[in-house]
């Protein structure tokens, strides 16, 4: 078992689970609960978590070394990069999947610099995400309700050469309470018109239940965030809370990771 791509993964299983890396903990939590379910997993990191640390090297290369060694097979994923060079860096560094998000540009800018960065990754083998249609909530620059049109979402692939797509269908980021709705019937029409697999975004707000009939209407990548950051902070605040004198960080950062991880292997079997 050893560091894949997103392709590599999709290859042979109808859905992956894609999980934001904030810190060391969390990527360990992934990699555990993945090993935990016998389940392949998508490790991502992005823009904001990187300029967060200060840099994307070091949450990188730790996140590349417990993907290679992990019992299962992981991809390592820049998520929602806006700069072409933190693109090249990702690359240079080892990531094996990226995503390049010009959803905020006019559409024949978002297609040309796609292009060309999908041409510069592919030549090193690394998988390549686009988004047409911005997805709600993201950075307060979208619209709620948006919606990706499907002979759009398949010229824009055909003129980028991207090999996954995220589509905005009803999800929208960083929700707390999973309470998303779903438009179902567009995600089928866009699973027959587009080639390449569908990615959902703001999957934290989409219950059990609409997360596994996304699945069987057509999306492959789902990404997960805020959910699992809950499930981390909760768990962290109660063992805070319950103990005033504690000071040494593992002993409150290790069961919010154990919290994570049991996310992590729940979910995975979920959508299995
Ligand atoms: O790209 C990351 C995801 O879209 C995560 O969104 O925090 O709403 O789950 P979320
Ligand atoms: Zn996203």
């Amino acid at each position: 078992m050893t560091l894949v791509t997103t392709g590599d993964i999709l290859a042979r299983e109808r859905a992956v689970l894609a999980f934001n890396v904030i810190q060391l903990e969390h990527a360990e939590a992934i990699v555990r609960g993945a090993e935990a379910a016998n389940r392949p997993v998508i490790l991502q990191i992005s823009e904001n978590a990187a300029r967060y640390h200060g840099g994307l090297a070091p949450v990188t290369l730790a996140t590349l070394e417990l993907a290679r060694t992990a019992g299962i097979d992981a991809a390592v994923h820049l998520d929602h990069a806006e700069n072409e060079a933190l693109v090249l860096e990702a690359v240079e560094l080892g990531a094996t999947s990226v995503m390049f998000d010009a959803a905020t540009l006019p559409d024949d800018e978002n297609v040309a610099r796609t292009a060309a960065i999908a041409r510069a990754a592919h030549e090193r083998g690394v998988w390549v995400e686009a988004e047409l249609g911005a997805i709600g909530g993201k950075g307060g620059a979208h619209t709620p309700g948006v919606r990706t049109d499907p002979a759009e979402a398949a010229s824009f692939v055909a003129a980028t050469g991207v090999d996954g797509l995220a589509v905005a269908v009803g999800s929208s980021h960083a929700m707390t309470s999973r309470s998303a709705s779903l438009d179902f019937g567009l995600i089928a029409e866009l699973a027959a018109a587009v080639p390449v697999p569908l990615v959902l975004h703001g999957s934290s707000g989409v219950a059990d239940a609409d997360l596994v009939r996304a699945v069987e209407s057509g999306m492959r990548k789902i990404n997960i965030s805020t959910h699992v950051n809950g499930i981390f902070s909760r768990r962290l605040r109660e063992v805070l809370a319950a103990d005033e004198a504690l000071v040494d960080p593992r002993k409150y950062l290790g069961p919010a990771r154990d919290a994570v991880a049991a996310e992590v292997e729940r979910l995975l079997e979920l959508v299995a």
